[in-house]
């Protein structure tokens, strides 16, 4: 069995983030800090527009930071003018909407990876797969179209596709966030399953608080933008978690604490008027 106890810790020191477009400033995130140990699931919460996604397009490397670092492993990965996208495989993103190529098939779309960085064949590439899919519940479907397959099936998919890299993050940007309730568990499963299998590190984007706690090993509450932390909640509930743990004496004061930090944060949120961002 894979783990990676050892490796995918990641360090955002005093990261500040000021767009500019037009010239003039929108700060997005400011002198934010965490630590996310290796093989953590770290969970954000936040109200909408307040800089979740920017911090989290810093680590991916999509865009640089105006102050601060970001550190994996002790490696500088973001810093002022520094994004090092081509790093891109050890910090993969998984975003809410689908990213699938519908001209190929699941198999095909998880092999795509390796087979384009020329880490592995073709057929190597494709063998492994189809073994990942079956591991994670798709066996059944591996030959078949995204347009074929349920939106649960093609988020476990891409989640798989992002793995067959072996990064030392993932990155999920509310991968879940148009599902029905009942998909929703179901997915919830699935990723920890394979987060059990693989103990790879999660920096995950949320504001479902349920999936916060049920899914994370700490809850970091951020506040109305300019993203700052306000608060670091432990979620020290044992693992393996089943449906069942929602149901908790544990649970429901957790839900308690984050849900106050958060609506603090969501009527501030709501004063300062800022806009429900798809
Ligand atoms: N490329 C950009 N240029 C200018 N402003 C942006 C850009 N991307 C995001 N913003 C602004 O930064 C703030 C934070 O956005 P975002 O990180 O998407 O928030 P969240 O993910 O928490 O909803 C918002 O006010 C948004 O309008
Ligand atoms: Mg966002």
């Amino acid at each position: 069995m894979a783990t990676q106890k050892n490796r995918g810790a990641l360090s955002i020191r005093n990261v500040t983030k000021i767009y500019d477009p037009e010239g003039v400033n929108v700060m997005a995130v400011d002198n934010c800090s965490m630590e996310i140990a290796a093989g953590e699931v770290c969970m954000i919460v936040g109200p909408s527009g307040c800089g979740k996604t920017t911090l989290l397009n810093a680590i991916a490397g999509f865009h640089s930071i105006t102050h601060g670092e970001i550190l994996l492993d002790g490696e500088l990965l973001c810093g002022p003018g520094k994004p090092k996208a081509d790093q891109g495989a050890e910090r993969m993103v998984v975003f809410q909407h689908g990213a699938l190529f519908p001209w190929m098939t699941l198999a095909q779309n998880v092999a795509y990876g390796p087979m384009v960085q020329r880490t592995m064949r073709k057929k190597a590439a494709l063998e492994k797969a189809r073994d990942m899919l079956a591991e994670a519940g798709l066996g059944d479907v591996t030959d078949k179209y995204p347009g074929e397959v349920s939106s649960g099936m093609s988020r476990r998919a891409e989640i798989v596709r992002a793995l067959i890299n072996d990064p030392k993050v993932l990155l999920l940007d509310e991968p879940y966030r148009a599902m029905d309730a009942l998909t929703k568990s179901i997915m919830h499963e699935s990723l920890l399953e394979t987060y059990d299998r693989t103990k790879v590190t999660i920096f995950f984007i949320t504001h479902d608080l349920e999936e916060a706690i049920f899914l994370g090993d700490k809850v970091h509450v951020v506040t109305t933008r300019p993203c700052q932390l306000k608060k670091t909640v432990t979620v020290d509930i044992p693992r393996p978690r089943t449906f069942e743990t929602q149901s908790s004496e544990e649970f429901r004061v957790l839900m308690e604490e984050v849900n106050e930090a958060v609506h603090e944060e969501a009527i501030k949120a709501f004063q300062a008027g800022e806009r429900e961002l798809a």
